[in-house]
């Protein structure tokens, strides 16, 4: 809800209060962005200036109170008395823009280009300002528990004006902050680092042309002392795919301004008379719950505001990927004898990766071209689909419409579609990108995926995007534009087909690419160990629902770490689960596993995929109407482990659950040469007997049950001990390096609450 008075603003949303006032100078001022108020509050809650600062630059000749610098706003001009950060450049004209109108509507005000914007229920302030032949329009819109922002600027003059940054949405709020970001690379996103903000700028800042696997374009704002479940944490994200730019600096007078938008670097756009540029949309939230219910906030609004429609809460399909299993290598009757044990597993699609098209048979050639290798595949994609289809599988194909390799014959064809910089090109993963800035380029991808997506019956595509460091230069926000153009004319038409976007894992995470498809490939790490990073770090922006989740091969791939079955299946669990591995090379007892495990996961599917995300001490939780389960996940083995409990959180502290681990079963191989002291008989560990048996027989993990309130298992359930060198026994866990567990609570409606 929107309030208005005296030219003061309340935009009210769930938990918070965005309180600004246009000042006597025209400025929109900031007055508070936290707690709820009213807008009655306004007079209250100003920054009084007194006697002002001294050596301050004043709008006003005598008036202490107006000096730009020292107010805080929701943007600010360059060179006109303000010199903390801009939020716009134009190539250093110095810029004053004032006030000019207001208005507030229900619902969006729809963008007129391509770039995406959140959707749902909402109201929308617009606050015009203006100086000599321009206009900008900021635009805030508060949905629920999220406030998005966004910049229209428009030449109203007669000469063309050249913008050399432009911010999405700047806010000076007060205090002192932790600054909390998201870093990495490939294999290795999002690692999570903590600055405090200080008189030094902080940047976070990707110019590769996409989000990246760099820096995440979110980040988090929190009081030093903020925990998972208390402290102000305050969460910021970008509606884009394309370089972007977040940064936050603390001025003297203790306001911390934060800026969000296209990274400037290399950033210019000449804007012709009666032009507009649009930026994209800026998010966000705030919450008092600390990380936990930030998180919270910004998962709902991904869910019911980010993702396409057909897709908000609809749950999403068990999948098999043959890529990790096969890569390059297979054929018809390969993917047929994969899909036949897939269905058997309990897998509800099955998803075609790289290789399908002629010239592909290793990562050198082909991009680009759409024909069918028909030596793989005698029947063509379509007799494939048909043939999967018909066991009760959906189809799902791989593309990578975005590049292509100088070995095919479209550049052959098209050299000039390949984007180029002036020098020798130079290929990433052996490929360039193609030029989406041209109309031609776009129209021949839109008509090759439509075209195969409908005469193949596909029901997924896996958009992948695998030639980084882009150096598109000033064409970089243009390229994304296309991209996006693409997509909508592609994927619009056909909102039931699940998109899950990809680019060498998770380098264009972002909520850009969520308006199109729900979810995004997280990482080409699946090791589970470094997957507890990946999708935990993940969390604090994202929902679990957006995450692809495999289960691949051990050792991995990636990390050449062994790691159990199980532990492999719990953490994927907690996103959207797959498998990605050699169905030829499973043995039975995994066989056995990954039947359990998709059945069980399809019991609880709607849990992990929309319940509420808590991140543990010890592991995650996910909560959803009278269903709560917990992973807790071990990374190395303690010798002697001190007891461990499990601290639930999100209960109703009356009520009575029961609680029970989903029961798990251990490999004989891991006991090594304890096995021989417990058998009758010698055996050498390493011999053919105890090698077969760890191949066919598997022992029970011990399990825990009971019933106990919501108060104790917030209190901290005591998890029965973990094997401490005395024996193996089912009173006790056996959780060994890697080793995870999963804990089902559920409200025990027998006993009711509590009398
Ligand atoms: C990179 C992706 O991240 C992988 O999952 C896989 O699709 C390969 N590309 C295929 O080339």
């Amino acid at each position: 809800m929107i309030e208005y008075n005296e030219r003061a603003f309340a935009l009210h949303g769930d938990g918070f209060t965005c309180l600004l006032r246009i000042n006597e100078y025209g400025l929109p001022e900031l007055l508070h962005f936290g707690d709820p108020v009213t807008v009655e509050d306004a007079e209250a809650l100003r920054f009084l200036p007194g006697l002002g600062w001294g050596g301050s630059v004043l709008l006003k000749e005598g008036d202490p109170a107006s000096c730009a610098d020292t107010m805080p706003l929701v943007w600010s001009g360059c060179g006109r008395g303000d010199y903390r950060e801009s939020p716009l450049e134009l190539d250093g004209v110095p810029t004053d823009f004032r006030y000019k109108n207001h208005a507030i509507t229900d619902g969006i005000v729809p963008m007129e280009g391509t770039l995406p914007q959140a959707k749902g229920d909402c109201q929308t302030l617009r606050i015009t300002l203006t100086q000599k032949n321009l206009e900008l329009d900021l635009y805030f819109s508060v949905f629920g528990g999220v406030l998005t922002r966004r910049t229209v600027l428009r030449n109203t003059g007669t000469a063309s004006v050249t913008i050399t940054k432009i911010m999405s949405a700047m806010i000076d709020i007060h205090g002192q902050y932790r600054m909390t970001t998201f870093n990495g690379g490939w294999i290795r996103e999002m690692g999570r680092h903590d600055d405090m903000v200080g008189e030094s700028r902080i940047v976070n800042e990707s110019v590769t042309g996409a989000s990246s696997n760099r820096h995440d374009p979110g980040f988090l704002l929190s009081d030093p002392d903020a925990t998972e479940e208390s402290g102000r944490v305050y969460g910021f994200n970008l509606i884009y795919s394309g370089n972007h730019y977040g940064s936050a600096q603390r001025s003297i007078q203790g306001f911390t301004r934060i800026l969000q938008g296209i990274s400037p670097s290399n950033f210019r756009w000449e804007l012709a008379p009666g032009a507009t540029f649009e930026t994209p949309e800026a998010v966000m939230a705030y919450s008092t719950e600390g990380f936990g219910g930030l998180s919270h906030k910004m998962h709902r609004f991904v869910n019911e505001c980010i993702v396409p429609e057909h897709w908000q809460y609809r749950a999403r399909p068990v999948l098999f990927n043959d890529w990790e299993g096969c890569m390059f290598d297979f054929d018809h009757k390969k993917l047929v004898g994969l899909a036949k044990q897939a269905k058997a597993l309990g897998c509800e699609l099955f998803v075609l990766d790289d290789g399908w098209f002629k010239g592909r048979k290793n990562d050198f050639a082909g991009l680009g071209d759409y024909a069918v290798d028909r030596k793989k595949l005698p029947h063509g994609l379509e007799g494939l689909s048909k043939k999967i289809r018909t066991m009760g599988l959906e189809f799902g194909l791989w593309f990578e419409p975005e590049s292509v390799n100088p070995d095919s014959d479209l550049y052959r064809k098209h050299p000039d579609w390949a984007l180029t910089d002036g020098f020798d090109p130079l290929l990433g993963r052996h490929q360039l990108l193609l030029d989406l800035t041209l109309p031609a380029v776009r129209d021949y991808i839109v008509e090759n995926v439509s075209r195969i997506i409908d005469r193949c019956g596909i029901t997924y595509v896996k958009w992948d995007m695998n030639r980084h460091s882009i150096a598109l230069g000033r064409k970089a926000h243009d390229y994304i534009l296309g991209l996006y153009e693409v997509l909508g004319r592609i994927f619009h038409p056909r909102p039931r087909v699940l998109l899950e976007n990809c680019s060498s894992g998770g380098n264009r995470f972002d909520l850009g690419m969520l308006t199109f498809g729900p979810q995004v490939w997280c990482s080409d790490n699946t090791d589970p160990i470094d997957r507890l990073t990946i999708q935990g770090n993940r969390s604090y922006l994202y929902p679990q629902s957006t995450f692809g989740a495999h289960v691949s091969a051990a050792p991995h791939a990636q990390t050449l770490r062994t790691t159990p079955l199980c532990t492999r299946g719990n953490v994927s669990f907690f996103g959207c689960l797959g498998y990605e591995l050699d169905l030829d090379h499973l043995l039975k007892i995994e066989r056995n596993e990954i039947i359990d495990q998709i059945a069980f996961y399809k019991k609880y599917r709607k849990t992990f995929q929309f319940g509420s995300f808590y991140r543990l001490k010890n592991g995650w939780q996910v909560s959803r109407k009278e269903y709560h389960i917990a992973g807790v996940f071990r990374t190395l083995t303690q010798p002697a482990p001190p007891y461990e409990t499990l601290r639930l959180r999100g209960l109703k502290r009356e009520q009575h659950y029961y609680y029970c681990t989903r029961g798990q079963r251990l490999r004989i191989g891991q006991f090594g040469s304890l096995v021989k002291h417990v058998l009758p008989v010698d055996l050498n560990p390493n011999g053919a007997v105890l090698r077969t048996a760890d191949r066919r027989i598997t022992l029970p993990d011990g399990t825990q049950q009971g019933h106990a309130t919501g108060a104790a298992l917030q209190a901290g359930l005591p998890l029965i001990p973990n094997f401490r060198g005395t024996g193996y026994d089912t009173n006790q866990r056996t959780l060994t390096d890697y080793g995870s567990e999963i804990y089902i609570i559920e409200e025990d409606w027998d006993s009711g609450k509590i009398r």
